[in-house]
């Protein structure tokens, strides 16, 4: 048998409605604060993703799917969404029109990772992006629809993490601090973190090696080098997440695993996840925009790994599972083509009907309609196509009606939704 992927998945009818749910929910709720959806292709050329996530990420280095396409082009499954909407917001020049822009987008994201529970090669991200807003108060505003989102959703035990990471004004004077520590700890280092120390030293504050773990806890955080104007946008921040009531929590660890950040950069975690507890992430890329040939517009955003929200979402499965409203039992070749036609106008008309197209005897098709939860039978053999009658019965409260068979389709579908209502 030929088996999927390792770190690949099914999403099996019964879990996708799960998803469908949340991904409904998520998106009427960006609606309801002004964004609007955007597609973006799931393939762009690898040098979009290596520019704006960074060469000496692990994303980049280790974790991209890059295969050339049949011309020779290096091509790259998107890793993340990010890049690719700022490469349709510069490409379009949506900012012509008017550079505040605000988008959302709901796709699978391919990672060539260690696969582990939480942890896929191909998962599903929804974005949230804003282009052309500088305030700090619209980082507060993504981190307050986030966190009344999960609430909304039911996520247990949340903390929004936050962070800044300073501006091209503070990083250097940071970076000399963090190299000269890096430099004396470097022989404790794992040998992708020494050669990462040079190049790209705040990569290193990413390592997911236990021992690098354990000594990087002393390193020197950017937070105590901001310069005044970052100091100021991250105190605003906070001040503003106090006022909404969203309890946060600054971790001077968190430094994400892409490069194109700036400023204030958040996680939000989840206890109820294990190791994988971030359920969403994001923060301010003021510089992508013009590194990849737009003008200098500010930007910011987040993703929420829809993976490890649908395992963690306490949303009741009668929310959202649909039950057939109605089975068809039908005994005798007449009435079973009576009922398969029956069935398609059902259909048409909204209702969920199924019927048994083996012509099995009523007990057996009452014992099928019960256990696909078929919240009415209707009964119909060639007495009642004789008589012009059929009994519908509600198979909950056991009452039966009497339906002509002439008005069938439409008698039956008002008395469903007048019984819904
Ligand atoms: P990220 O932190 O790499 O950020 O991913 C965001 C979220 O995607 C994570 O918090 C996690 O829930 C989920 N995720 C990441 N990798 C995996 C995986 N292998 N398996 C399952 N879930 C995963 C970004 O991707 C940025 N583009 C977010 C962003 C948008 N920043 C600004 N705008």
């Amino acid at each position: 048998m030929i088996q999927l992927i390792r770190g690949f998945k099914d999403i099996l009818p019964g879990e996708v409605e799960r998803w469908q749910q949340i991904e409904k929910i998520a998106a009427s709720r960006f609606e309801d604060f002004g964004f609007k959806e955007i597609r973006i292709p799931m393939m762009e050329r690898t040098e979009l993703f290596a520019r704006s996530i960074g060469e000496d990420t692990d994303i980049v280095e280790k974790e991209m799917y890059t295969f050339p396409d049949r011309k020779g082009d290096l091509i790259t499954l998107r890793p993340e969404a990010t890049a690719s909407v700022v490469r349709s917001y510069v490409q379009h020049k949506m900012f012509a029109k008017d550079p505040v822009q605000k988008f959302y987008t709901i796709g699978p994201m391919f990672r060539r990772e260690r696969p582990q529970k939480g942890r896929y090669r191909q998962f599903y991200q929804i974005n949230v992006e804003v282009f052309g807003v500088a305030s700090p108060l619209i980082d507060v505003q993504l981190i307050f629809m986030l966190v009344t989102l999960f609430t909304r959703l039911a996520v247990a035990d949340l903390k929004a993490h936050i962070n800044s990471l300073g501006c091209p004004a503070c990083r250097p004077n940071y970076r000399a601090a963090l190299s000269k520590f890096l430099a004396a700890i470097s022989n404790k280092l794992c040998s992708d973190c020494r050669r990462r120390r040079r190049r790209n030293p705040l990569r290193v504050l990413d390592c997911k090696v236990p021992s690098c773990r354990e000594v990087l806890a002393e390193a020197p955080s950017i937070i105590d080098y901001l310069c005044d104007y970052c100091q100021e946008d991250f105190a605003k921040v906070q001040e503003f997440l106090k006022k909404l009531q969203i309890p946060f929590l600054v971790d001077k660890r968190l430094v994400r695993g892409l490069d194109y950040y700036t400023r204030t950069t958040f996680e939000i975690q989840t206890g109820s996840l294990g190791a994988q507890s971030a359920v969403a992430g994001g923060g301010r890329y003021d510089g992508l925009v013009k590194m990849l040939g737009g003008p200098d517009l500010p930007a910011t955003g987040f993703a929420i790994g829809l993976d490890r929200l649908a395992e963690v979402a306490e949303i009741r499965h009668s929310e959202f599972i649909r039950m057939p409203d109605l089975f068809v039992a039908a005994l005798g070749e007449q009435s079973q083509d009576k009922a398969f036609e029956w069935i398609c106008q059902f259909g048409r008309q909204g209702l969920v009907a199924e019927m048994d197209f083996e012509d099995r005897s009523l007990k057996s098709q009452m014992k099928r309609a019960d256990k696909i939860g078929a919240t009415h039978v209707l009964i119909v053999g060639d007495q009642e196509l004789q008589e012009g009658a059929v009994i519908l019965r509600n198979m909950l409260t056991k009452e039966q009606t009497l339906i002509p068979i002439k008005e069938v389709v439409d008698r039956v579908k008002t008395y469903i939704k007048r019984e819904a209502q």
